[in-house]
């Protein structure tokens, strides 16, 4: 068969509708409530508990409500997107299937490395913001780690890398790890955890937002945009573009959702509900919180590490009883986002390995729990790695433009699989076609673009490497070309 023609042979849409319905293994424990607990459980995290007080401050001002509207609403037709694909086909892949179905594999091979990118790197940099609260948490109770045990060795700036000094990033590490083995000893145990988790963040930000909005001061809101200082990105409404470019991280998550659908009962009625009601939850907190803080603090003081403990600190008195509690929903917030990130991986891998794109190992499930375990160790031992190892700057603007990537392809390819197969039968249909996909392809490519050159590059280093494994190893394993070749 011509190279080509095997670069872009496609899997039929009934063949995986098939393999969705079929016995895998997986133990089929969610419904509706823990599939929308699990999306909230990835998306409430560093964006809003460290992300919101830097974006605030150095690009949008009050402005920053805006910057998550705009990023929730392109976030919001991607949502659309992958609500229609996961109803139509519920399987562990998520993009990497969606785009097998309608691009190729040779398109599919890159989502699926492309998702590496989102959901591995996700673990590690958000373990790394769980290691700063966790450490400033202890410190309550007179528990000190040392400084060489609790930072990453290395340190890059201005283009250069050097050694801090330090050892290794102790309770990054010790995350992972825990987060490894509860995903290795079951789904439902994993979902029981995530739910106590999520309705602990929950009652906490719904806890700041309420008794925080008594603490306004409107002032602060004037100039709601403040004037562009003459640099793109620095406030005006090139700052606001700017600013949903980086809060876009705080999104990040309810794709994640769509890699447990074969764990859920009814996932042609449930994975959309997930998806998409984590998402909308999800923004409307986001947009009132980044009011109240906004209107809490003036918004050029909020250039700090955690702002939403800027706010109460500043709001006084009345409101100091709440600080140890947003520590404490920062650490189980953030806890539950390697949980499901940590989750997503090994899902992809498993669908990767199953077409023969990935040894057969990774497809392997445990015979007692029913979860991928041999890729769940692999994904928990390199996300420590490099959680212990690297600075959380240089991880987090790689999982954006991994994830911006997928989702524009799967926006993409929702318009072409209508094309190709109208006829398929779709339990959701995402609305406004072709616009909404369209529309949500745009505004991820523009969030791209607004990133930094050097993340272009690193992006394209890493898919370059993911080509080398599949030209070496994928492209000879396949199982479509071996039946079809
Ligand atoms: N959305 C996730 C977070 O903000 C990745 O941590």
């Amino acid at each position: 068969m011509a190279l080509l023609q095997k670069l872009l042979r496609t899997k039929p849409i009934d063949h995986l509708q098939h393999e969705a319905k079929q016995e895998t293994g997986f133990v089929k424990a969610l419904g509706p409530w823990q599939l929308t607990f699990l999306g909230i459980g990835a998306i409430i995290g560093t964006g809003i508990f460290v992300l919101t007080g830097t974006t605030a401050a150095q690009h949008t001002g009050p402005a920053l409500v805006l910057s998550f509207t705009i990023s929730g609403v392109g976030c919001l037709f991607a949502g659309l997107c992958y609500a229609e694909y996961a109803a139509m086909i519920p399987t562990a892949g998520s993009a990497y299937t969606y785009a097998y179905a309608t691009l190729g594999e040779f398109f599919a091979w890159i989502i699926g490395w492309d998702l590496i990118l989102e959901y591995l790197f996700a673990s590690a940099t958000v373990a790394v913001g769980w290691s700063g609260y966790a450490v400033k948490f202890l410190q309550n109770f007179g528990v000190q780690i040392p400084p060489a045990l609790c930072s990453s060795p290395l340190v890059f700036q201005h283009g250069v890398w050097s050694h801090s000094g330090a050892l290794f990033n102790l309770p990054a590490v010790l995350v992972c790890l825990a987060v490894t083995i509860l995903l290795v000893l079951g789904i439902r145990e994993s979902s029981n955890f995530n739910n106590i988790i999520v309705i602990i963040k929950l009652a906490v930000i719904v806890l700041f937002i309420l008794c925080g909005s008594a603490y306004i001061n409107t002032h602060n809101w004037v100039p709601f945009i403040p004037e562009n200082t003459g640099r793109f990105g620095e406030y005006g409404w090139s700052g606001i573009m700017t600013g949903a470019g980086v809060i876009f991280f705080a999104y990040i998550g309810f794709d994640a959702v769509s890699t447990a659908a074969q764990e859920a009962r009814n996932p042609q009625r449930d994975m959309p509900r997930g998806i998409l009601g984590s998402l909308l939850i999800c923004t409307i907190l986001y947009i009132l919180v980044s009011l109240v803080l906004t209107g809490i603090v003036p918004f050029k003081e909020l250039a700090v590490p955690a702002p939403v403990a800027l706010a109460i600190d500043r709001a006084g008195e009345g409101l100091r009883w709440l600080g140890p509690l947003v520590q404490l929903g920062a650490i189980a917030g953030l806890s539950s986002v390697v949980l499901v990130m940590m989750m997503g991986q090994p899902r992809i891998f498993f669908s990767m390995a199953k077409d023969g794109l990935l040894p057969q190992s990774f497809a392997r499930l445990h015979p007692k729990f029913g979860t991928p375990h041999v890729t769940t160790i692999l994904t928990g031992l390199f996300a420590s790695v490099m959680a212990g190892l690297l600075p959380i700057g240089i991880l987090g603007e790689l999982v954006s433009i991994g994830t911006l990537l997928a989702f524009t392809i799967v926006c993409i390819s929702i318009l072409v699989l209508r094309k190709t197969r109208p006829e398929v039968d779709r339990p959701f249909r995402c609305p406004g076609l072709p616009w909404v996909p369209l529309a949500g392809a745009l505004v991820c490519l523009a969030q791209m673009v607004a990133l930094p050159f050097d993340t272009w590059l690193r992006l394209l280093i890493w898919l370059a490497i993911g080509l080398a494994v599949y030209f070496f190893y994928g492209l000879h394993h396949s199982r479509l070309s071996a039946r079809q070749s």
